[in-house]
């Protein structure tokens, strides 16, 4: 199959196939959102299908949850499985001490609940998301409908004192409407281009009342198998 796929696209089916080596029958597995996790959910399903894997999935998205369905595996949810063996996820940006910027698909909040909730976070990505500091990609953070510009306001005062490059901070879109996330709430994007502090900046972010959580994922994610698309697979 990789070798029909666009070098992105083989580069993120490659690190999904090998994160298949950290599932064994008897799993509860975690599943993350976004165009590599699909991937890692299609190779699950297919091994449920034909190899007799028998593994149970909390889907981290409404995305996630009718793909798994689609491809054969058992969906429970995360009260249902009380804790798991393993969640295997997408990034947007990791660096070397594996901290990373989650949310670009607007799952952020659901994928921190349910990888904090596992024995190990396995990252997995295309060469592209690695970085020595983060932040050009806008951290996303979720916000509740209720005051919502009262909660950007005190998000960009609270900016102006932290370590970071730039402090714009957008409402993302879906058309012409606000996108909503699984759990109702709006998405910001904070457009910082260089975060000095990460841990600073996440606690000084969780503070302000209307923000439920930010996109920064610190001392969650165990491991990063990164492919690329000349068919290489890295473990970190
Ligand atoms: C969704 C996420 C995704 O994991 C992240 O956006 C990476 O997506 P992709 O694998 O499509 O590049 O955090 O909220």
């Amino acid at each position: 199959m990789a070798s029909e796929l666009s070098p992105i696209d083989k580069a993120k089916f490659l690190a999904a196939k090998q994160a298949t080596e950290y599932v064994e029958t008897g799993m509860k597995v975690g599943l993350g959102t976004g165009s590599t996790a699909a991937w890692l959910v299609q190779c699950l399903g297919e091994m449920v299908r034909e190899d007799g894997l028998k593994i149970k999935g909390v889907p981290t998205s409404t995305r996630t949850a009718n793909l798994a369905r689609k491809v054969g595996i058992e969906v429970i949810t995360l009260d249902e499985a009380k804790w798991l063996d393993v969640t295997i996820d997408g990034t947007d940006e990791y660096d070397a001490k594996l901290t990373l910027i989650k949310g670009g698909g607007g799952a952020h909040l659901q994928e921190k609940v349910v990888a904090t909730a596992s024995d190990r976070m396995i990252v997995i990505a295309d060469a592209s998301k690695k970085v020595d500091t983060l932040g050009a990609f806008p951290l996303p953070v979720e916000v509740i409908p209720f005051g919502a510009k009262i909660t950007k306001r005190l998000i960009e005062e609270m900016l102006i004192g932290m370590d970071v490059l730039g402090r714009e901070v957008t409402q993302r879109m879906n058309g012409d409407k606000p996108f909503i996330s699984d759990e109702g709430n709006f998405i910001f994007d904070l457009h910082l281009k260089r975060i000095g502090n990460p841990h600073q900046l996440s606690l000084a972010l969780n503070q302000i009342p209307g923000l439920v959580e930010n996109g920064l994922f610190i001392d969650i994610c165990d491991v990063v198998i990164v492919g690329h698309g000349d068919g290489r697979v890295d473990v970190r």
